[in-house]
């Protein structure tokens, strides 16, 4: 069914960034009509421009008067840790007393911590959990939303989570798209002697039994010291190419690893975190399809100096920012708010801050037919109560995002 909306007092079309493949963008390649109008059915946008130009076939079909809102791509957040039991909110309070990530996860708390949380909560609950805040993302206007598993750490744990991962897409499909990440390379579980010990016991042998029942959308691994090695992201990635499943990667996050490198070398979809990204690191990604997802909401929880935006996207490699929502490093699940915070320290121009939350981090997930409202795109948006796009981000914490009609 063909539906219209028209009056818009602007449309943000990304279409000039679009065609640039969402890389070395100028403000104006937002692209945005004023008093704007979209026909659309509900596979595809099949006319957008000013409402006085609306083709007269769609002249008699009866449209939706938007005066007073802003229609915007789909908000996207490429990067979530959505499905965990319990919090670490003392975590929070003692690094604000001087102790690090790293020390933390030395004395048994971390990721590991939440695995234990994790493991003693039946999937049922998970379930119940991940969805309120999967519900309360949508509420913010995020509809495309990538999910990791990686907090269960063991054979039966982990496959469960990625079973309640593909819960939440069938739940949640077509309104909300759910991306489905395997990270069971998230952390060594104590009782393994090493990382490549874990890699071929659980990981590896879990993704084989995953992969035919065709519900997870990429795999994931944590590339830092005391973690997962280059060897073992190499392993991982190997066999996920060979089963067809694409790849991301945690990289150059705490330390400079190569991470970048390799992400471009296996094609990876996105390489994420990047706050100690080399200079020839930068390079690759920007000669690579590969998207560089920061994460700034990460960074500042951290107290640590955020990644070299300017850097990436002057060599003009294609840029998406994340939420990284997770019980440790990151407690928020507001990617727009992360964004708008950021934008100016990170120093991106409008278009740049708007393709990392939509078009780019729309590829950073595979998704190349969104992103843009442009003719032959999905049909999907997020309808704001806004005067003008600048309202939106200027407004930062504040949730004008509105359910589309
Ligand atoms: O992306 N780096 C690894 N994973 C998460 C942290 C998870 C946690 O601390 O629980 C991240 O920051
Ligand atoms: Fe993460």
């Amino acid at each position: 069914m063909t539906k219209i909306y028209t009056h818009l007092n602007e449309i943000l079309t990304l279409k000039d960034a679009c065609t640039k493949d969402g890389r070395r963008l100028k403000a104006s390649d937002c692209s945005i009509v004023k008093d704007g109008a979209v026909a659309f059915d509900d596979e595809k946008i099949l006319w957008v421009g000013e409402t006085s130009s609306l083709p007269s076939e769609y002249k008699n079909i009866k449209s939706i008067n938007l005066k007073g809102h802003v229609l915007t791509p789909e908000l996207v957040d490429s990067h979530t840790h959505v499905v965990f039991a319990g919090d670490r909110a003392q975590e929070y309070a003692d690094r604000l007393s001087g102790t690090s990530y790293e020390e933390i996860a030395k004395r048994g708390g971390g990721i590991l911590y939440t695995v234990g949380q994790t493991q003693s909560t039946s999937s049922e609950e998970l379930f119940n959990i991940a969805c309120k805040r999967i519900e309360r993302i949508y509420s913010l206007g995020i509809g495309t939303i990538e999910v990791k598993s990686g907090y269960g750490l063991d054979f039966d744990k982990e496959f469960q989570i990625s079973l309640v991962i593909d819960r939440l897409k069938q739940k949640y499909s077509p309104k909300i798209r759910i991306f489905n990440t395997y990270l069971a390379a998230h952390d060594v579980p104590k009782s393994f002697s090493s990382s490549s010990d874990y890699l071929k016991q659980v990981v590896l042998p879990l993704l084989k039994k995953l992969a035919p029942l065709e519900i997870i959308d990429a795999v994931d691994i944590f590339h830092e010291k005391n973690y997962f090695s280059a060897e073992d992201v190499e392993q991982l990635f190997t066999e996920a190419q060979t089963l067809g499943i694409a790849r991301k990667i945690h990289a150059d996050e705490l330390n400079n690893n190569g991470g970048a490198e390799i992400a471009a070398k296996f094609s990876a979809l996105s390489a994420d975190h990047l706050l100690k990204i080399s200079d020839s690191g930068i390079l690759t990604l920007a000669h690579s399809s590969t998207v560089a997802t920061l994460l700034p909401g990460t960074a500042f929880f951290l107290g640590k100096p955020l990644a070299p935006a300017r850097n990436l996207l002057d060599q003009g490699a294609k840029v998406a920012i994340g939420s990284d929502f997770n019980p440790g490093s990151c407690h928020c699940d507001n990617v727009l708010m992360v964004a708008s915070i950021s934008a100016a320290q990170l120093k991106l121009n409008q278009a740049e801050l708007w393709c990392a939350i939509t078009l780019n981090a729309a590829h950073a997930l595979g998704l190349i037919s969104q992103g843009a409202i442009m003719p032959g795109m999905q049909p999907r948006f997020t309808l704001f109560k806004a005067e003008s796009v600048s309202h939106i981000t200027y407004n930062w914490g504040k949730n004008l995002a509105t359910e589309l009609l």
